[in-house]
């Protein structure tokens, strides 16, 4: 078992100083965990850090920017002395339809949701394993990482896509040092997740007053707003965590979503079985 205790263990969080990976930060200081949150806005890590406690630290961090992380990574050794659990969280919506989307746009997604992931674990892997205590991955990727089809586009869910397969990929590769692995992959939940397209490359000079006014911009503040609180998808994560659970949902209501997409899959590979060119 990757992690039984949090009592005395250390947890890396990048995006750590809103939403969803708050909740996951307040979940591991009520268990005992100290913390370290990443993140770019440095208005709101203050509040968070001074709202956590003595068992929070803070660094400035764009999980874009290898360097940077592996700087954080440093602060956080200073300061607490080892790292046990890493949660890549920080992630942005954004880019456009088909045709329509910038390539900047595309890097700019996939530079974050996905390249962040993966130096995160290129930098605190090494450091999990080298004090020989066992730890664990959290990664957020998102239902739309199993299911699209929800109104997120296709550069948010292609990493998203990449994340499930990257976790499920860890966890089969790490489980030798003790390391666990989850992808944390919830629906809507109630944060500030769709003012990130606000800072996406071709929003460069947009009146952000006046594009909070759109109805497209409304209609996902709604959504969002009817959303699950942030802290409940922490504890879950947490939770399951302790648990060693590959996949960490709280959607129950888009189960049918998923079983129609595996349908989907299971019917086309029944196809392929079917075809006599394929058979012995
Ligand atoms: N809110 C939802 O409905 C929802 C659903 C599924 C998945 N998610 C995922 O949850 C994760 C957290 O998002 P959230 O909903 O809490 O949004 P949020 O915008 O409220 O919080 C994200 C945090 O990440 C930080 N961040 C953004 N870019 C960063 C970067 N380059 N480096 C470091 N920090 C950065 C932001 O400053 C913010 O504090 C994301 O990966 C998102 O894709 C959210």
């Amino acid at each position: 078992m990757a992690i039984t205790s949090l009592e005395e263990k250390t947890a890396f969080i990048t995006g750590g100083a809103k939403g969803i990976g708050l909740g996951i930060a307040r979940a591991l200081v009520a268990k005992g965990s100290n913390v370290m949150i990443a993140d770019i806005d440095e208005g709101a890590l203050n509040s968070a850090v001074q709202e956590l406690g003595g068992k929070a630290d803070a660094v400035i961090c764009d999980v874009a920017d290898p360097a940077a992380v592996k700087a954080a990574a440093d602060k956080t050794i200073e300061r607490f002395g080892k790292v046990h659990i890493l949660v890549n969280n920080a992630g942005v919506g954004g880019g456009g339809k088909p045709g329509e989307t910038t390539l900047e746009d595309w890097r700019w997604v996939v530079d974050i949701n996905l390249m962040g992931v993966v130096y995160g674990v290129e930098i605190f892997v090494p450091l999990i394993k080298s004090h020989g205590e066992g730890g664990y991955i959290i990664n957020t990727a998102s239902l739309a990482g199993h299911a699209v089809g929800a109104g997120t586009g296709g550069p948010y869910n292609a990493t998203k896509f990449a994340v499930v397969g990257y976790s499920e990929t860890l966890r089969a590769q790490l489980a030798k040092h003790n390391i666990g692995c989850s992808a944390l992959c919830p629906a809507w939940v109630d944060t500030e997740i769709h003012k990130s397209g606000f800072r996406a490359p071709s929003s460069a000079g947009l009146d952000v007053k006046a594009a909070m006014q759109s109805p497209r911009f409304q209609q996902m503040d709604a959504v969002l707003k009817s959303g699950i609180s942030p802290n409940l998808v922490g504890e879950w994560a947490v939770d399951c965590m302790l648990a060693n659970r590959m996949h960490i949902f709280t959607h129950p209501q888009f189960a049918p979503g998923i079983e129609e997409r595996m349908n989907e899959v299971r019917a086309d590979y029944q196809a392929c079985a079917d075809d006599p060119r394929f058979s012995e």
